[in-house]
């Protein structure tokens, strides 16, 4: 038996080889889950159920990064700046969020997920706040793909976080305004022991990164589509893999 097929079969794939190099996958995933709402009015249905159909196919495209071997997804489900929505669009968002962390048990189907999030959860209501604390030390143990859901999260938040904490440990003479540098910073950030995203993923047709790990992202390699997220499929991971592995990636050097 090849290794593909060992790998398939250790992995319940099916059938497939998916026409990518598994010796050089992306470590990190990143995607900025864009266009529920345009995926709910194209069908003159209200937003809150273009976010519910987001939050299926999350399940869907989570379990098929862990089956191929990627090892972190991060993906952003609420931006500080989401609160400007009109407040019936939060309480959905909120009680899908809600949803989701409760029933975590059943999104992972018996596979061997870890779920965290990032963001600033002191915003968050008691009850999601104790959803994260309990699927967090549920799954810590678990060794498949690291689930990295962003809730509440800012790149500029997160950076005016971890500099204020620099900031206490200069003030009490724990280290050296002088020593500060990258590794200090990038330690004190949500993603702290985590690799940088290799792939960042934008479904939906725009072309920003909307303050999604802007610190992390200095050398990821983008990659987008119009296809809004609802509609996203494994198809279109494998296809912004693909282009990931013709990519040269160079890192500043030559
Ligand atoms: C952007 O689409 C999407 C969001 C602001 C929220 C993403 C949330 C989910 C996919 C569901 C909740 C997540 C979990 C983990 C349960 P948009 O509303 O800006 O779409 P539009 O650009 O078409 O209006």
């Amino acid at each position: 038996m090849s290794f593909l097929s060992r790998f398939f079969k250790k992995n319940n794939i099916d059938n497939e080889n998916f026409d990518i190099d598994y010796n050089n996958l992306p470590v990190h995933i990143a995607i900025i889950m864009d266009g529920n709402g345009r995926w709910a009015k194209e069908r003159r249905l209200p937003r809150t159920v273009g976010h519910k159909e987001g939050s299926n196919n999350l399940d869907r495209i989570a379990h098929f990064c862990g089956e191929i071997g990627i090892k972190y997804l991060t993906v952003y489900a609420f931006s500080t700046e989401n609160w400007k929505r009109p407040k019936s669009e939060v309480d959905t968002l909120m009680d899908l969020l809600l949803d989701y962390l409760k029933n975590a048990e059943s999104h992972m189907r018996g596979r061997s997920v870890r779920i965290r999030t990032i963001g600033d959860s002191s915003a968050l209501s008691k009850e999601i706040q104790e959803q994260i604390v309990r699927v967090t030390k549920l799954t810590e143990n678990n060794s498949g793909l690291t689930l990295n859901i962003a809730i509440n999260y800012g790149g500029r938040d997160e950076i005016v976080h971890a500099v204020k904490e620099l900031a206490r440990d200069v003030a009490e003479g724990k280290i050296k305004c002088d020593n500060i540098d990258e590794t200090m910073i990038t330690n004190r950030l949500y993603t702290g022991d985590m690799p940088d995203p290799d792939l960042l993923i934008r479904p939906g047709g725009e072309k920003r990164i909307s303050n999604f790990l802007i610190w992390q992202s200095a050398y990821t390699e983008f990659w987008y589509t119009d296809v809004l997220w609802p509609d996203f499929q494994k198809e279109h991971i494998l296809e912004a893999i693909k282009e990931y592995q013709k990519r040269n990636r160079r890192f500043g050097g030559v």
